[in-house]
């Protein structure tokens, strides 16, 4: 792990620290016998990733989708696993299958198609919600139509908690954890490749909202053509031609950490494979079934004459999501977060969990500079 380099800084106006609440250390818990958390698409890659993940942890889920034989198939029974069948077009099924839940997981894509019967069962039966969307609309539209209700609830809602969106969301509340202001925001991510999962696929056709930035303290469509331009990650990547491509990270941080404009991009040679009909599916190359896929989000920025830039890297963007959803997890049963909407800046203490994905198998290196 590289050491974290942070300098407190006084910007245009100076503000009080925020508490940061403490995150225990990821690793292995004592048998885990309290309240049951349900994983909503737990046949999918991401889901099959976080129903390990928890359980690695000492928690076991209910596996929960709309195809039971499918859950079945994956042998979770041996490991005490239980399937729970529920298709988000019968409510009853859904509420059925959540009973038991402190937690509902939703790892079931487009986030277009399945948060709203997700939130509103896990609402219903008194459940905490997490979700792993990359689909900007669809974070809007948790934040806006459940904030009040979650509130009321007493319950606690955490969209985009997975690699778009909540580690960007992170990285940008540990860089920016000591201003007042951010003036400009850019993150740039760069993978080495990209092999999209089928529900990528689905979800990047079905996704068709425009796509947004922050411009002048508001979300506004991004420029039609998006920004092109190079970017100058660290070594060893170097300078990279990227585009705007905006994703979950945008109304995430736009929510809590307000930059007055903030662009975020992707590598060119990533949206290439993504864009190929023939690239194909990620492929396991360890035990743990992740991929050699490696990334880095490479944040800068702007306060006065302050240029700040905090950089992420690490391994598979899919297999990174399950311990980002299992640290927003184990907050919500130790019930340490507000009511309502969390941005996963907001509901975790970006530099514990940061700290943890570095400590653990995760090997995620993190920096911020000054
Ligand atoms: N924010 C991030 O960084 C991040 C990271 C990883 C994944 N994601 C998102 O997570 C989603 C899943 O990705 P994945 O890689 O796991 O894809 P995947 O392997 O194709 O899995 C998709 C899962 O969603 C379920 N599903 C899809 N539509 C459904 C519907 N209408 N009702 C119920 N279940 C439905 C599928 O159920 P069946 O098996 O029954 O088809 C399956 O369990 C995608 O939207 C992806 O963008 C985001």
């Amino acid at each position: 792990m590289q050491r974290l380099i942070i300098v407190r800084t006084v910007c245009t106006v100076r503000r009080q620290c925020k508490t940061e609440r403490s995150v225990p250390r990821v690793g292995r818990e004592p048998p885990y016998d309290g309240p049951t958390v349900v994983v909503y698409g737990a046949s999918g890659h991401t889901g099959s990733f976080v129903v390990d993940e928890l359980w690695r942890r000492g928690i076991v889920p209910i596996a929960s989708g709309r195809d039971a034989g499918k859950l079945e198939a994956r042998g979770l029974a041996g490991r005490g696993i239980a399937v729970a069948e529920a298709s988000i077009d019968d409510a009853g099924s859904m509420r059925r299958a959540f009973a038991r839940a402190a937690v509902v997981v939703n790892c079931a894509g487009p986030f277009l198609d399945t948060a709203d019967a997700v939130i509103g069962a896990a609402i219903e039966v008194g459940a905490h919600y997490v979700d792993v969307t990359a689909e900007q609309a669809s974070v809007q539209a948790t934040f806006n139509q459940y904030d009040d209700v979650a509130r009321q609830a007493g319950l606690t809602v955490v969209p985009a908690m997975g690699f778009f969106g909540g580690l960007a969301d992170l990285l940008a509340s540990a860089g920016s954890r000591d201003l007042d202001v951010i003036e400009q925001m850019d993150i740039a991510v760069f993978l080495d490749s990209w092999y999209p999962t089928a529900g990528t696929r689905r979800t990047g056709a079905r996704n068709t909202a425009p796509r947004m930035v922050v411009a002048n303290g508001r979300l506004s469509p991004i420029a039609d053509p998006p920004p092109k331009r190079k970017w100058s990650f660290p070594a060893p990547v170097g300078d990279v031609d990227v585009t705007g491509v905006p994703l979950s990270e945008v109304p995430v941080i736009a929510r809590h950490l307000q930059p007055v404009n903030m662009m975020t991009y992707l590598n060119d040679d990533s949206l290439r494979d993504l864009a190929d009909p023939n690239t194909p599916p990620p492929t396991a190359v360890d035990r743990l079934g992740r991929s050699a896929q490696s990334f880095v989000i490479d944040l800068h920025i702007t306060c006065g004459s302050l240029e700040r830039r905090a950089v992420a890297s690490g391994r598979d963007i899919y297999a990174i999501t399950a311990p980002l959803v299992a640290e927003a997890t184990q907050q919500l049963l130790r019930r340490r977060s507000p009511a309502g909407v969390l941005a996963p800046g907001e509901h975790l203490s970006a530099v514990a969990t940061l700290d943890a994905l570095a400590h653990d198998y995760s090997g995620v290196q993190w920096t911020v500079t000054p």
